[in-house]
């Protein structure tokens, strides 16, 4: 089977080297890709969100299978394009990807199905939120509605804090939350449409400084699995939130087909959802592709087919993963670019670890940073210890003077390994 996938950043070079790993993948192209996708694909300069030029790509390709990495394209239609060419896709269509590109709809399909979320309001208007927002206790959460990378969200610890993020987001919609407490993990689950089976478990952490602090980011790092999402509350989660999801999704004829990535509160109460996003999560795949046993191109053509009840639940190893997120100067602000970057060989020379690369270019033949986040480092060892150790022993190999990481990805795993 030929594969094209869709995308140029850190979560693409990771799916793209498990692909290459697959048998049952013969050519590999990605369109646009990047420096380190080019190592495992053929890149080809396409525009992943117009669907036209996917399709035709596609044809021109032979292409058996188009696995799709960010939400852009999802929410631009590229999928629905593909499947009306009769051409299989890992992705969601546009109306199943509402699920990430509305936080409306999706606490409305919450709502309706009693699937547990946090407590909440849409409005329209400024006015209308001021006045909503009486309804809620402090701290609250204030979320523009639509896609947003995960900037558009204040936690407001104040009655204050809300109204400037009400105003500030202005006369749009959004979306009034209840604040829920506890622990944050991600579910990545395969959904067919008819069949949902959990995948993995990641955390990651959002904000770019130590010890959680500062502005969010996509995410300065990752681990996989998370622990802290035991099997029973994983199989509470697909009973109660992702299977009850799928069904109304079908039942209203959007079915949804791809990963499914829930964004999880482990309150007192049980599982709670914060929100859906409709592809793997970056940098979480990074984290999650080196644990996949068996072939991965097989396994998401099943997805793509509807045949996920056939093959039966995917097997990941039994192992832990860590990816380190450096990053360039400036991010999640306007980031240095062209800084140059060297001895990617030599942090690869640590057993277990790979350096996807999230936003890199080749300038005269150099490797340089063009992005935010550069460089995903990830570790995999038999325990999360040892997975983190090397990650950090291949991050201090890396000579890139623009770059920046977080020393203390996976801090909360840590403290419970050691307590
Ligand atoms: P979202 O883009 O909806 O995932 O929100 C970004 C981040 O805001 C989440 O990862 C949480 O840390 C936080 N957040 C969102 N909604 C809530 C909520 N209802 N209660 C507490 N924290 C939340
Ligand atoms: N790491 C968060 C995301 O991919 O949305």
């Amino acid at each position: 089977m030929n594969i094209l996938l869709l995308g140029s950043g850190g979560r693409e070079d990771a799916l793209a080297w498990r692909l290459r790993q697959s048998p049952s993948c013969d050519k590999l192209l990605a369109g646009p890709g990047n420096p380190g996708i080019a190592r495992w694909a053929d890149c080809i300069a396409i525009d992943p969100c117009e669907p036209d030029a996917v399709v035709a790509a596609a044809r021109q390709n032979g292409i058996g299978l188009v696995v799709v990495g960010p939400e852009a394209p999802l929410v631009a239609g590229v999928a629905d394009a593909l499947r009306a060419a009769g051409i299989a896709v890992f992705g969601p269509n546009a109306a199943a990807a509402q699920l990430e590109g509305s936080k409306g709809f999706t606490k409305d399909l919450c709502r309706a199905n009693g699937i547990p979320t946090a407590d909440y309001v849409r409005t329209e208007r400024a006015t209308e939120a001021r006045t909503a927002l009486n309804r809620f206790l402090i701290p609250v959460v204030i979320k523009a509605d639509g896609l947003a990378a995960g900037k558009g969200v204040t936690v407001a610890t104040s009655r204050a804090e809300a109204e400037a993020a009400i105003d500030a987001i202005g006369d749009a919609p959004l979306v009034i939350e209840e604040f829920l407490e506890g622990e944050e993990a991600s579910l990545f689950a395969l959904v067919d449409g008819e069949t949902a089976v959990p995948l993995a478990s990641a955390q990651d952490h959002k904000r770019v400084g130590e010890g959680d602090t500062g502005p969010n980011t996509g995410g300065m790092g990752a681990y996989a699995p998370a622990p802290v999402l035991t099997d029973a509350l994983q199989a509470r989660a697909m009973d109660e939130i992702v299977r009850p999801t799928a069904r109304a999704l079908a039942d209203a004829g959007a079915p949804f087909s791809g990963v499914l990535y829930a964004g999880l509160m482990l309150t007192s109460e049980g599982p709670k959802l914060i929100e859906y996003n409709v592809r793997f999560g970056d940098p979480e795949c990074e984290a999650i592709m080196p644990l996949i046993d068996g072939d991965f191109a097989e396994l998401l053509q099943a997805v793509a087919l509807g045949r996920l009840a056939e093959i039966g639940q995917p097997k990941l190893a039994a192992k832990h993963a860590v990816t380190v997120i450096v990053a360039a100067r400036g991010y999640p602000g306007i980031p240095a670019g062209g800084g140059l970057i060297r001895e990617i060989e030599a942090a690869e020379q640590v057993e277990g670890v790979t350096v996807f690369h999230a936003g890199t270019a080749l300038a005269d033949q150099a490797l340089v940073a063009s992005g935010g986040r550069v460089l995903a480092v990830t570790a995999v060892a038999d325990t999360f210890a040892n997975a983190r150790a090397r990650a950090y022993r291949a991050v201090d190999q890396i000579d890139f003077a623009d770059g920046f990481h977080r020393r203390d990805i996976g801090w909360r795993e840590l403290e419970r390994e050691s307590a």
